[in-house]
């Protein structure tokens, strides 16, 4: 039996008595348990109590010998997942293990958000939030360095204060460094401190905000803008969790749980030598990829509901209700600034209906109506590409688009054709073609599917 279950490509322990197969249980990490009634050194229904104690929790398939509807009855209200009737023909095995590991791998999901996490105020419960929380359990149970990574305003430091509140860690300090705003000379000094003197101005010692972590979580926003050679300092005092504070000769300790946000491609930056491979691949023990408003537009209303009821207490007025259209406009419209673009909307819209009680899609910014009254004609990006074509000769459409519209979609061209001429100059050989780019294997690859220019893949074997 083992080897045939081996040959529908299990792993198998086997025993021969309930000793030594309670022991491999004990051992753990057993999805399921075949297990045989009558037993040299007793009966296997007794010990299905026991068996349901261990954790990970494994599932038993009972094996009866001859049709016995009471011990199949009894085998599965002790809490057995189903039996099978010996002879146990090859099919019927792999069925009942199938559905067995099917039903436990999903239960193991959902019971990965234990009911303890605490939420920090995060709302939404879409599948890709929802596993996205289940990430921020599994990290905060564990020591580990998180990286954050999603567009502007999808909820990166709320996620990171999740995980710091979440953690063993929670009554110590959450210290933020905005690596963006460090300023220039002084990130050294600011990240490591510096003793009385060890330069022009430093007339007394100050710790750094890595010691101000100490004990609980270093939280480094907008990771991508640390200059390089901070980065290798940095990546030291990952690895041994010392450093030493400028001007200092002596090494200090400080004991902090790492958590890395960016909405940078990070990968890309490392193919571009602007950021240090190796100190992205200590950041990312787990990657948190927050999806956009847009990818998750069942999350718009719940957002909209308790943001506007924390403004309605803060403007001490009466909850507004809502028209029909204007649930219908905050999904249609893209979100380009995620969550944190909903909720300055949902102000403005507040502020704007004034004391009438219902809010209207005329409530929302002028410029939200006007994208999606855009869209809905034809997508803006059409007309932008048609303007672009256009515009020498009869001018940008309008009402005038924002020039980041424009600069967007002026680069997506100018990339698009470039990525063109490097397959036909390298005859669409992917390997010479990142040399020559400069891109990582899977970069290319998300770039050519993005702009939707085909190619064939490579051959492994050559990569
Ligand atoms: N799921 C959510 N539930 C409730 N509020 C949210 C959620 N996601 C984001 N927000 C709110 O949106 C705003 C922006 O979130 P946050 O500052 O965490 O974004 P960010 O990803 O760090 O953005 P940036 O890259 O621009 O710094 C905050 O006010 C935050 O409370
Ligand atoms: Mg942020």
């Amino acid at each position: 039996m083992s080897n045939a279950i081996q040959r529908m490509g299990f792993d198998v322990k086997w025993a021969t008595s309930l000793a030594a197969g309670l022991e491999i249980i004990c051992l753990g990490d057993i999805d399921v348990v075949l297990l045989d009634v009558r037993l040299p050194d007793g009966d296997g229904l007794s010990v299905l109590p026991g068996i349901q104690k261990v954790t990970p929790k494994p599932e038993v398939i009972i094996m009866t010998g001859f049709s016995d509807p009471e011990g199949a009855e009894l085998a599965i209200k002790s809490g057995a997942w189903d039996y099978l009737q010996k002879p146990v023909g090859t099919k019927a095995l792999k069925l009942a293990l199938t559905r067995a590991l099917e039903y436990q791998s999903e239960k193991r999901q959902r019971s990965q958000v234990p009911i303890s996490l605490d939420r920090r105020g995060i709302i939404g419960d879409s599948p890709t939030l929802r596993s996205c929380l289940d990430l921020v359990a599994q990290a905060a149970q564990r020591d580990i360095n998180v990286l954050i990574t999603g567009e502007t305003g999808t909820g990166k430091e709320l996620f990171a204060q999740a995980i710091h509140k979440n953690s063993q860690r929670s009554n110590r300090s959450f210290t933020v460094v905005d690596c963006a705003a460090l300023p220039g000379t002084l990130v050294e000094s600011t990240l490591f401190g510096h003793e009385k003197g060890a330069y022009t101005g430093a007339d007394h010692a100050s710790i750094g905000l890595i010691m101000q972590a100490d004990g609980g979580t270093l939280f480094l926003d907008e990771i991508g803008e640390l200059p390089l050679d901070i980065q290798k300092r940095f990546l030291r005092v990952l690895q041994e969790r010392t450093f030493r504070p400028v001007g200092s000769k002596r090494e200090q300790k400080s004991d902090f749980r790492l958590i890395a946000a960016t909405n940078q491609d990070l990968d890309g930056m490392v193919a571009r030598g602007a950021f240090r491979g190796d100190l992205l691949f200590r950041l990312r023990s787990v990657t948190i990829d927050l999806p956009p408003l847009r990818e998750r537009p069942e999350d718009i209303k719940p957002l909209a509901l308790n943001h506007l009821a924390k403004l309605c207490d803060k403007y001490h007025s009466e909850m507004k209700g809502f028209s029909a259209d204007f649930f219908k406009m905050l999904r249609a419209y893209e979100w380009p600034g995620n969550v944190r673009e909903l909720n300055q909307s949902l102000e403005k819209a507040l502020v704007s209906a004034g004391n009438n009680p219902t809010l209207f899609a005329q409530d929302l910014p002028a410029e939200i109506r006007a994208k999606v009254a855009r869209k809905s004609v034809g997508s803006s990006d059409d007309l932008l590409r048609h303007a672009k074509n256009v515009y020498g000769v009869v001018g940008f459409p309008s009402p005038l688009p924002k020039l980041e519209d424009v600069r967007k979609s002026a680069t997506d061209e100018v990339i698009s054709k470039y990525l063109e001429a490097l397959l036909k100059h390298t005859a669409g050989n992917l390997t010479k073609a990142r040399r020559i780019a400069g891109l990582s294997r899977s970069r290319l690859y998300t770039l050519l599917k993005y702009y939707q220019i085909s190619y064939e893949p490579e051959d492994p074997e050559s990569a």
